[in-house]
């Protein structure tokens, strides 16, 4: 059997190299994207391919696409990692850079799928795998766009799982829970420059300590947890719909679902505050 050809992107950083290096260990042809090419030294080092890639632009997507297309002729598994936290308060955040959100973390996850599809129902089979987030189900004050986006992947993910059934194509959903990465700082930046000296600034303080609180080691999981759950799914006969990892995600999403919104209100509430 040939060699499966994987595209993933951020693989500059976090979930995105480590799944990048699983798969390359598990003899797939990787190609790592993103922005910061010279981020990706390792994955090239260990035999991978890396492209320049930037999910905002449709040019670059496509010249992604083509590239692999070109020297391997098939796509067989895209990991849709590449996102971003953006928080803020919503009255805050300039509707500008939520669109700016909506295209790292929906459509330009939506336009790669777009452009390996065609491949994949030529051949009946493919793996898309969508890195969603517990985020994709529960929600925090200040955390408004970046839900809307994890919460707009979920549904997406779920429609595409059973409109590419029938082209024997599966879709994948993986919900990391505290992992420790660029991902936390980045968004309590965002917090801090967007509500840190608003009506909101109590809150975004209290963000702030409990992101640094939850991003030790204690309390968040290395990458390494996500790329073994997205090497597992990509490697089963038959993969889950979904993979909730590290087992802590599991309970807060048990949590979600066992409780009413008051309650779980209240849950957030405790955690980040509730005036
Ligand atoms: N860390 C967590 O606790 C956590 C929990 C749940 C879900 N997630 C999700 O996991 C995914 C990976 O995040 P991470 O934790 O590994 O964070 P990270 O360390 O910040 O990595 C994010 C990656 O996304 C890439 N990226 C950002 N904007 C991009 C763009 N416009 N085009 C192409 N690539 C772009 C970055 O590459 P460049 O900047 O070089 O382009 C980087 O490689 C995200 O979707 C995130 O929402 C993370």
């Amino acid at each position: 059997m040939p060699q499966r050809v994987a595209l993933v992107t951020g693989a500059s950083s976090g979930i995105g190299e480590a799944t990048a290096l699983e798969l390359l260990q598990r003899g797939f042809v990787v190609y790592g994207g993103a922005r910061r090419v010279e981020r990706m030294q390792g994955i090239a080092d260990r035999g991978g391919r890396i492209l320049e890639l930037d999910v905002t632009d449709d040019d670059s997507m496509r010249a992604a696409v083509d590239t692999i297309l070109a020297e391997q002729g098939r796509v067989d598994v895209l990991v849709n990692n590449a996102g971003y936290g953006s928080y803020g308060a919503l009255e805050d955040v300039p509707i500008d850079e939520a669109r700016r959100q909506f295209e790292v973390n929906v459509f330009g996850l939506a336009r790669l799928t777009q452009l390996v599809l065609p491949g994949m129902r030529e051949r009946r089979s493919g793996t898309i795998v969508n890195i969603s987030s517990i985020g994709g189900k529960i929600y925090e004050p200040l955390g408004s766009w970046y839900h809307a986006t994890k919460f707009a992947v979920e549904g997406l993910s779920d429609s595409l799982r059973v409109e590419l059934q029938p082209h024997g194509i599966d879709v994948v959903i993986i919900e990391p829970g505290a992992i420790r990465t660029e991902w936390n700082g980045i968004s309590r930046d965002g917090a801090v420059a967007q509500s840190g000296s608003t009506a909101y600034a109590g809150q975004a303080q209290t963000l702030v300590r409990t992101y640094e609180t939850v991003d030790g080691p204690r309390l968040a999981a290395d990458p390494q947890v996500v790329a073994d759950a997205i090497a597992k799914a990509v490697t089963a006969r038959r993969p889950r719909t979904r993979y909730a990892v590290p087992s802590s995600a599991k309970l807060v999403l048990f949590l979600r679902w066992l409780l009413p919104d008051r309650a779980f209100d209240g849950v957030v509430a405790r955690v980040f505050g509730g005036s």
